[in-house]
Order: C-alpha cells, then structure tokens, then sequence
C-alpha cells in the first residue's frame, strides 16, 4: 500500500514535469535533470502530506523493531513524535506545515545518541523509501536535508 501511493504519487509528479518541457518545446529526454529550479518543491513531488505520513510511519515501524535504537523512545509520547516529525518533514521539504517541536539539539541531547545510530536511522529511512518506490532523485534530496542535522542530533562530546 505505501509503495503503491508513494510511487504513483511521485512517479505522476515526474511525468507532469516532463509533459510540461514537451508542451514548452523542449525535446523530450530521458536523463534525470540535475536543475531541480524548474520542479514543484520536494514536498510536492514525494506526494505531499498523505505520503510523508506513510514515510514516517514506515520509518518509525523499522526503528522501533531495531533494539540498537529502539531503547531511545521509551519515555516517548508516540503519537506526538510522529505528528513533530511529520511536521518536521513536511516544513524541510517545502511544505505548508508550522512545526510545533523543539529544535533538533534540543530534542535529541538528553538521548545521548550515537553516529553509528543515527546512521542506523539513515539506513532504515533508505530502505523505507525504497520500498516505497521513491524515485532516486528525491530520495537524494530529502537525504541531503536531513543528513547535517547529525551534527546536531549525535552527543556532543563533554569537554
Ligand atoms: C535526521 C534525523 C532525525 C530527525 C529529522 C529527527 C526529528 C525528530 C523530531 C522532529 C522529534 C520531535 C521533537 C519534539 O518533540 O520536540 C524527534 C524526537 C525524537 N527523536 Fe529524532 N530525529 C532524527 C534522528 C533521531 C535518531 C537517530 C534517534 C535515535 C537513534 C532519534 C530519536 C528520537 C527520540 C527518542 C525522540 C523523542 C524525544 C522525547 O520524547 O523527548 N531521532 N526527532
């Protein structure tokens, strides 16, 4: 079902692209354009709010199966991480949303997490855009969104 929408949802977002170089004139090709001026924001293309929910929903079902991270959301409200992440998502990547949660230094310091787990997450955020059929192009984007927020998200070393 996830990959169903979500390909389709991004697949059409593709086409009409293309469809509109066609009408402008422009001869039709099958390159992937590296100029992402001319695209709708990625937030369009991935499909909108409806498909970054299932992105975060099959983001969160993986993390929350991996015990080398999944420790870390005991003491979570569930419910309100998925919609901050939502949230979250959906304002990184162009979206109309307000995102009501802390900042990302914030959110994560009392956590104490590791590069290795945040690379953990960054992985099952692959597999599950993957599995939703994201095509590579916006797969590269969003991660190249969320992968300097590492920075931020892993413990900082004490002095
Ligand atoms: C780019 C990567 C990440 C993004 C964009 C992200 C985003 C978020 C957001 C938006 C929240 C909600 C903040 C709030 O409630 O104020 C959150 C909370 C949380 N994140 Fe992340 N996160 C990332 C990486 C990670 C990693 C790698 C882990 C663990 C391995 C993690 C574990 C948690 C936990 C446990 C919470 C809940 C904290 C609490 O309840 O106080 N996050 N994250």
């Amino acid at each position: 079902m996830l990959s169903l929408m979500l390909g389709g949802m991004a697949g059409c977002a593709a086409t009409s692209a293309s469809h509109r170089a066609e009408a402008a004139g422009a001869a039709p090709s099958t390159e992937t354009p590296t100029d992402t001026a001319d695209l709708p924001s990625l937030y369009t293309r991935l499909g909108g709010l409806p498909a970054i929910t299932l992105v975060v929903e099959g983001l969160l079902e993986r993390a929350f199966s991996d015990e080398r991270i999944n420790y870390t959301w005991a003491g979570s409200a569930l419910p309100r991480v998925r919609t901050r992440l939502i949230e979250f998502i959906c304002v990184a990547t162009g979206g109309d949303c307000i995102y009501t949660g802390r900042d990302m230094e914030r959110a994560h310091r009392h956590l104490t997490i590791t590069g290795e787990q945040f690379d953990v997450l960054v992985q099952h955020l692959i597999s599950t855009l993957e599995a939703a059929r994201v095509p590579a192009r916006e797969q590269g984007e969003l991660l190249a969104l969320l992968g300097p927020l590492k920075d931020a998200i892993v413990r900082r070393e004490l002095p």
